[in-house]
């Protein structure tokens, strides 16, 4: 039967952790995948834009051996100029594997289910897993491994939110969490999320309260307050967020050696300070670089 990537709530535990494996030996081995998807093809349907996702899934595949074509919004228009029905039956009849980013969650869905090639969500707005993956990879790498390290995320409950906290609660990482209040992630995810930090033995812990959740974080990670699809909510959320701001003073309440995360694209001066962004701790530039390589153990397993 294929295999999706739509959620990391999917995963094992174990495939979790061949992820990571994978992604080690890949990043370490380039030209021993040289051909590894050789004559294969992806496409990319992406219905919001995107740096990292596109190019390094497109750079990825051609690492591979493969080969990646972007459809974007104006191309299939999938859901208006055709049912996403009809757009994953007959793109399952030219491509591997599909990649798609849309702006509802069930959108994804649908794809996978009508799609007969694996489907991975480059992003919606309730999921962002390629990234979570990504990110754990990157800590590990870092810290060489996830016990008693604590990852406090201050900002936004959303897409990349929701898929770290379900990683981290899988893997054992212990996580802190500060949003403003109404800006939770949903309480089922919550429970979803704790659930599996109780099988795991890691934290897992919410607050409304960034300060609390920046004591003793030996990373600090954040995003967006607006994310793409809630522009008309921006005075709101600016005003609700102010005082989630990643900033100097904020990051002195941090362990010493304190790394700084972001997904990317960052708003420079709203929820991270360049002075933060741009320290000697901040890895932001070695998380998008591993979307990468990630997405690359991704692909030969889901394709292979
Ligand atoms: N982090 C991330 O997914 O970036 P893009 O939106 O540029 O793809
Ligand atoms: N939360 C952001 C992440 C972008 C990678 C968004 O959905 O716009």
């Amino acid at each position: 039967m294929k295999k999706d990537l739509i959620s990391i709530q999917d995963l094992e535990a174990k495939v979790i952790a061949d992820i990571i494996d994978l992604t080690d030996e890949i990043k370490s081995n380039k030209a021993k995948y040289a051909d590894a998807l050789k004559g294969r093809s992806i496409g990319l349907i992406f219905q919001k834009p995107s740096n990292r996702t596109r190019v390094s899934f497109e750079i990825g595949m051609v690492q591979l051996g493969g080969h990646a074509i972007y459809l974007g919004p104006n191309e299939i228009a999938m859901g208006k100029r055709e049912s996403t029905k009809d757009v994953a039956a007959v793109l399952s009849r030219y491509l591997d594997g599909i990649v798609a980013r849309t702006y509802k969650h069930e959108d994804v869905k649908e794809l996978a289910k009508y799609a007969v090639v694996p489907v991975i969500n480059g992003l919606s707005d309730r999921a962002h897993p390629c990234q979570a993956l990504g990110d754990i990879f990157t800590i590990k790498e870092k810290f060489g491994g996830f016990k008693g390290i604590t990852l406090s995320y201050i900002g936004d409950g959303n897409n990349v939110l929701s898929s770290l906290m379900c990683a981290s609660a899988k893997v054992g990482l212990d996580m802190k969490v500060a949003t403003p209040k109404g800006y939770e992630p949903s309480k089922e995810l919550i429970a979803i999320a704790k659930g599996f930090a109780k099988v795991s033995g890691s934290k897992l812990d919410f607050s409304n309260d960034p300060k609390w959740t920046a004591k003793g974080a030996n990373i600090i990670y954040t995003d967006v307050w607006v994310s793409m699809g809630q522009e008309k909510e921006t005075k709101a959320r600016e005003k609700a967020f102010k005082n989630f701001q990643v900033n100097d003073s904020l990051m002195k309440l941090a362990n010493k050696k304190c790394l700084v995360m972001h997904c990317l694209p960052a708003h420079r001066g709203q929820e991270i300070t360049d002075s933060v962004i741009d320290s000697k701790n901040s890895i932001i530039y070695d998380q998008a670089e591993n979307r990468m390589h990630v997405q690359k153990a991704i692909l030969l397993m889901l394709l292979k």
